[in-house]
């Protein structure tokens, strides 16, 4: 006999269409006020519809009722640094500088395992309790360091997709490798990690700045290898950047090509920041169907510069948001969403005039579609795997005031924006497992992976 599914009585958003299509109409999102959701064992959603419905057909089935709270799709945060959850928070430091003061003393003491198993257990606790079910994680220089992530987010069920990040020049040299160890040490690292559970291989050079040509070979003969592997690096972040990559590529057309030269750009790739891309760039992109992850606070923390949403919008390229812990300051995709809105209010006419939907939308779906989870997860829909967050705000804080108060649905969802942390992240599942209950992490592997 099939077990019963449980039914999640709840008042929950989500954001099925795309309100950055040409022919978006409507608010952006979906929202429910007493839904039902029935979620079978294997965690899948095989029922949604009004609560009293579901719940009659389903007469057996437990029911957990959420309507204290606000139930929203798993957050997607497709950049983050594992190695960088202890540097977050310095600030005044332009990309480079910051680089070689902060982050790449810390990311050398990851060669120690002892070391990486702290790092590994803070970063994903650090996902966790923001409300994060699915991350696309720029990884560490060193391969042991990235099994103790891996084994780490596995206890969680995590949906993590990372990989050994990769450079030959340009670094401290304790970070540099060479095309050859560079491959071999993916492609075992694939061996143990791509497709096991909910990992997934993603092939990473640090930034083309720190990887010549023979290492963007070596990355793309590692795709060719790894059936199915994500490619994930950084471009066009920072102007001082950009033009040495262009005085190191004297060949290529711009720092997007110093990648595509190779092949490394398609659907499953992911490049951060993107905040000084030419048109042509964006037309590449756009072609390749290679989305670009919008990381607000860092390139606001760096003084990288305004992200433009509008040309990337209209150059047909995705876009989905990363939260690039350590520049970036701290795990919230809420955070990260309320900053993309400010920085497009701040680019008057040629900002794009988000709305909290296209928060919503930018925060699960958009974020799973560029990572190839469309299918999956990002939203509440039938088929779907349960990947959710409950947000409950503790009583007399602005957020649960303002939600109590809220006009519509809109104006709600505009709250959560404005006002969510971890602290209003109470409830998180991935998969149907629940990994966090009342604030509380509860790793999977404690009590036995069921699937
Ligand atoms: N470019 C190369 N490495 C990094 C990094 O660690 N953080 C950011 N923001 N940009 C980078
Ligand atoms: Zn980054």
């Amino acid at each position: 006999m099939t077990p019963a599914p449980v039914l999640y009585r709840v008042r929950a958003y989500d954001t099925p269409d795309d309100p950055f299509a040409e022919d978006a109409s409507g608010p952006g999102f979906r929202y429910d006020d007493d839904l039902g959701l029935a979620v079978s064992a294997e965690g899948v959603i095989t029922t949604r519809g009004p609560f009293a419905a579901v719940a009659a057909a389903h007469p057996l089935a437990p029911v957990i009722d959420l309507r204290a709270g606000i139930l929203l799709p798993g957050l997607v945060d497709a950049h983050a640094h594992f190695p960088q959850v202890r540097i977050i928070g310095a600030l005044g430091m332009p990309l480079l500088e910051w680089l070689e003061r902060c982050a790449l003393p810390e990311e050398q003491h990851l060669a120690q395992p002892d070391y990486a198993a702290q790092i590994a257990a803070e970063f994903v606790a650090g996902l966790v309790s923001a409300g994060t079910t699915t991350s696309l994680v720029f990884g560490s220089h060193f391969a042991p360091a990235m099994d103790t992530l891996f084994a780490e987010a596995s206890r969680f069920g995590l949906r993590l997709t990372s990989g050994l990040v990769v450079s030959d020049r340009m670094l401290p040299d304790p970070l540099l490798t060479t095309p050859e160890r560079a491959h071999a040490e993916a492609v075992d690292l694939a061996s143990r990690w791509h497709g096991r559970e909910r990992a997934r291989y993603a092939v990473t050079p640090r930034f083309s700045l720190s990887a010549s040509d023979p290492m963007l070979a070596s990355c793309a003969a590692v795709m060719a290898d790894v059936d199915g592997a994500l490619f994930t690096s950084h471009v066009n972040e920072n102007l001082t950047e950009v033009a040495t990559v262009r005085g190191l590529f004297p060949d290529r057309t711009g720092y997007v090509d110093t990648y595509d030269h190779h092949g490394l750009l398609g659907p499953l790739s992911l490049l951060a920041h993107n905040v000084h891309p030419l048109d042509s760039e964006l037309g590449v992109l756009a072609a390749r169907g290679a989305a670009v992850v919008h990381c607000p606070s860092s390139n606001s923390a760096l003084g990288s510069g305004p992200f433009r949403m509008r040309r990337h919008v209209a150059a047909g390229v995705q876009v989905a948001l990363g939260c690039d812990v350590g520049a970036g300051t701290g795990f919230s995709i809420f955070k990260e969403g309320l900053q993309a809105y400010f920085v497009q209010r701040l680019l008057g006419d040629d900002g794009y005039p988000l709305t909290a939907g296209h928060l919503l939308h930018l925060s699960t779906a958009a974020g799973a579609a560029a990572l190839g989870l469309g299918d999956v997860v990002g939203d509440l829909s039938e088929g779907k795997e349960f990947d959710a967050v409950c947000l409950r705000p503790p009583a007399g804080t602005a957020l649960d005031i303002g939600l109590r108060h809220a006009g519509s649905a809109e104006e709600a969802l505009g709250k959560v924006f404005a006002l969510a942390g971890d602290a209003d992240v109470a409830d998180v599942w991935v998969g149907g497992e629940q990994i966090a209950s009342g604030g509380f992490l509860r790793p999977v592997s404690a009590r036995g992976l069921s699937r």
